[in-house]
């Protein structure tokens, strides 16, 4: 069975700062992944050494760049190493925006940059809880970053020197997959969001949108059953292709490749070309209540 006709939405752009494509914004809020299977991030001579899962410090799977900083996390080397691994998520962050920028122009001036990251490690055989284990179909909820209804978007490119594909699953539209576990979902504990902030468990308080998109990316992980046999299609992102997705919204599973770049930009959902479309307002009309 496959996830959504048309979830897939390829376009022929070769360049980030420009090309033919534009005025995407619907086509991404509808869950569809746009890929862009000839628009390469090129790397540099001196970057090539980069290729190589030892570059991570082993405590976290990526290696990034904060936004809010500007500083480099996750990676081993030399100061002169480092300098190098950085411009290059620097360049990466840059190009994405440019794309962007003209792929979207509804949300200029209003995406805000998250972190870049580098991730240099191998998705097959990496060992993690089934609540962390991203080869499940899930959309990316984090329990101590609760976001109010801000919406994640990413651009991500495959790096692989060798030709292997990025491999992921993609799933149903999130309004089908939303209606099959909301009713199971209790509310949160009355005084719970207070002490979680409080015990510094979350970054700012735990609005109900974040329950329930916490307990929704757990309940489907945790549902052997739908994972195997959910509506999905298995997609093959190849070397030198770029994607971009809502990936609060788009269910999604990683099964395998490794080297791979990703930026994260953050949207308000009001900010949105069609509001109605973004996961706060799919569950405010499910639920019928305000979550935030
Ligand atoms: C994820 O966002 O779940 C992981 C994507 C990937 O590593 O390809
Ligand atoms: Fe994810």
């Amino acid at each position: 069975m496959t996830a959504q006709p048309d979830v897939l939405r390829r376009y022929p752009d070769t360049e980030w700062g420009k090309g033919p494509s534009a005025g995407l914004e619907l086509e991404v809020e509808q869950g569809r992944v746009l890929v862009f299977p000839q628009l390469r991030f090129v790397l540099q001579p001196q970057e090539q050494r980069f290729l190589d899962a030892k570059w991570a410090d082993g405590k976290a799977k990526n290696i990034s760049l904060r936004a809010t900083d500007g500083s480099l996390r996750g990676a081993v080397g030399e100061e002169a190493d480092r300098v190098v691994l950085h411009a290059m998520l620097e360049r990466y962050r840059d190009q994405s925006e440019a794309l962007v920028a003209r792929l979207f122009p509804h949300y200029r001036g209003v995406l805000r940059r998250g972190n870049t990251s580098y991730r240099p490690v191998a998705v097959e055989g990496r060992e993690t809880s089934w609540r962390k284990d991203d080869s499940r179909l899930h959309v990316d909820a984090f329990p101590s970053n609760p976001v109010h209804g801000v919406r994640l978007l990413r651009v991500f490119h495959n790096l692989h020197p060798d030709g292997a594909p990025r491999r992921w699953r993609v799933g149903e539209p999130f309004d089908s997959f939303a209606v099959r576990y909301l009713r199971g979902i209790p509310r949160p504990v009355p005084g719970s969001a207070w002490l979680l902030q409080r015990l510094h468990v979350t970054k700012a308080r735990r609005s109900e949108y974040d329950h329930l998109m916490l307990q929704l990316h757990d309940r489907v992980k945790a549902d052997l059953a739908y994972q195997r046999e959910a509506p999905q299609l298995a997609v093959e992102f190849s070397p030198g292709t770029t994607w971009i997705v809502f990936s609060d919204q788009v269910l999604h599973a990683a099964m395998g490749g490794q080297y791979m770049m990703e930026q994260t930009l953050y949207l308000d959902p009001d900010r949105q070309q069609q509001p109605s479309l973004s996961p706060l307002k799919v569950l405010e009309r499910l639920t019928e209540r305000a979550l935030l």
